[in-house]
């Protein structure tokens, strides 16, 4: 019978799958048929396809909301006790931040409706609990971000209603978890147990605002203050790292070497251009890709003009390129060193927060950072995990802090991302299942990683962030 489960699986997905690729109805298509597929982040033999199918690729990027999926958020044996969890997520579905030149934009609605598809059960509480909302919950300058999507248009980059449904979702899915599983917050809990902070844009604000309308019993407008980070690497006072930009400049080179090899990637921006009538290089400048995915994850059909029409075939070129580009990322090690210095000031202060936690403090037990894939992904290479997939919309990236009631000096730390726990593949933490019976890691090999051996890997000599930051000669 799990045989046959996992051939409906399979058979459900690629159902689905064809159905948007041709964009044609198929009504077994509904819901839930994606949620498995959703929840892998590494590589599984035996369900995916033995090749990288640019299209699945893309589908599990859009993270097209189902019925709730299952996770592995809170999972540990009872006498663990949850003390405190730290969450990072990417913003939910967004409008293009480009255009494709010459072309239409495609018509998406970014104001919030209750009934239209995808809804969510507390999506009209949540647009009038927001109307009422007032910009003194936040730090200067968020005060003067709209708190929902409200464009009969999408504006560019902004956070669409299945955006805000994926976020609903993941607060949701959490608060059944920690709240009301776990107890992670008491009922009078108060402004000081959340710590909340969020990148400058409406929508990473917006997104962090609908994960915790999913998430807390109550919504009180008084209990709820947003820092605001400057920084996509949210490093807020220790930005300044020369060595970090260098990494990223050799990064680019080989970027764009990479793209300078591929004959049928420039053939296909060459057509592109064509059917668009504009030079190759704006085209390629105006990041097509995005604006495709979102056509995509939106079942609208691609733009065309009189000279023809942008079509799959050239989706699935561009999307193998970037497939290709992240395999040769990880093999060359320079977004490697990029991340490890990238991500430091992150990582050490939330390991700076677990530790007060530790120490028996009941401030910040749960913190929010609502950011980007420019900021979850250096986490996670840094984190070792290099086979994760790139953040799709709405991602989420979970640290939980937990103290064994059996030995109460005992803390241990899991890692989930998207529900998987990913604990196992982290760099600090390989394979020590295999060594100890706990399900988990010991909160000191994540302590030793961030105030250390993250910058031995660096393979310099230095054992401390500003040396790193500053070496001579890289
Ligand atoms: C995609 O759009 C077409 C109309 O263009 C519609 O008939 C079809 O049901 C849609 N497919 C999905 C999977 O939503
Ligand atoms: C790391 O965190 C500690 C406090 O926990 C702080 O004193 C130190 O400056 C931080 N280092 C960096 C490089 O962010």
């Amino acid at each position: 019978s799990n045989l046959k489960h996992l051939f409906m699986c399979l058979l459900a997905i690629s159902i689905y799958f064809s159905a948007i690729v041709h964009l044609i109805p198929v009504s077994t298509a509904k819901n839930g048929v994606s949620s498995k597929s959703r929840k892998r982040i590494m590589p599984d033999p035996v369900t995916e396809p033995p090749v990288t199918d640019p299209v699945y690729e893309a589908l599990l990027y859009c993270n097209i909301p189902s019925v709730a999926e299952r996770s592995m958020e809170g999972h540990a044996p009872h006498h663990f006790k949850l003390v405190s969890v730290h969450v990072f997520i990417r913003h939910g579905d967004r409008y293009p931040l480009y255009v494709i030149p010459k072309t239409k934009r495609p018509e998406i609605d970014c104001t919030l409706v209750a009934n239209r598809k995808p809804y969510h059960p507390k999506l009209e509480a949540f647009i009038s609990h927001m109307s009422k909302g007032s910009g003194a919950s936040f730090e200067s300058p968020l005060n003067s971000l709209p708190l929902y999507p409200n464009h009969p248009l999408c504006e560019m980059g902004e956070l669409t209603q299945t955006g805000v449904v994926q976020h609903l979702q993941n607060g949701q899915l959490l608060r059944d978890i920690y709240l009301k599983k776990h107890k992670l917050l008491p009922n009078d809990w108060s402004a000081d147990q959340l710590y909340l902070e969020t990148t400058g844009k409406s929508r990473t604000l917006q997104s962090g605002l609908a994960l915790l309308y999913g998430f807390l019993p109550d919504f009180d407008w008084k209990k709820i203050y947003f820092r605001h980070q400057p920084s996509a690497l949210f490093c807020s006072g220790s930005c300044y790292c020369p060595v970090r930009n260098q990494y990223l400049e050799k990064e680019q080179r080989r970027q764009y070497l990479l793209r300078l090899k591929n004959s049928q990637l420039e053939k296909t921006y060459g057509e592109m251009a064509k059917i668009v009538d504009v030079p190759t290089k704006q085209l390629r400048a105006a990041n097509p890709i995005d604006s495709m995915l979102c056509h995509l994850c939106h079942n609208v059909s691609f733009p065309c003009t009189r000279n023809g029409c942008v079509d799959m075939e050239h989706f699935k070129v561009i999307k193998t390129h970037q497939i290709e580009d992240e395999r040769e990322r990880r093999e060359k090690k320079l977004y490697l060193g990029y991340s490890l210095l990238g991500a430091h000031p992150i990582l050490n202060q939330t390991i700076g927060r677990m530790q007060r936690a530790t120490e028996g403090r009941k401030e910040e037990l749960f913190a929010l950072y609502s950011a980007h894939d420019v900021t979850l992904s250096p986490v996670l290479s840094a984190l070792g995990l290099s086979e994760a997939r790139f953040p799709r919309f709405a991602a989420r990236l979970i640290f939980e802090l937990w103290q064994d009631r059996e030995k109460p000096n005992e803390h241990s730390v899991r890692i989930l991302y998207n529900g998987v726990d990913v604990t196992f593949h982290t760099s600090f933490c390989q394979d020590h299942h295999k060594r100890s019976p706990k399900p988990m890691c010991p909160f000191e090999n994540l302590v030793r990683f961030v105030k250390r051996d993250m910058f031995v890997a660096l393979g310099g000599s230095s054992t401390n962030y500003d040396d790193a930051c500053h070496r001579e000669g890289f």
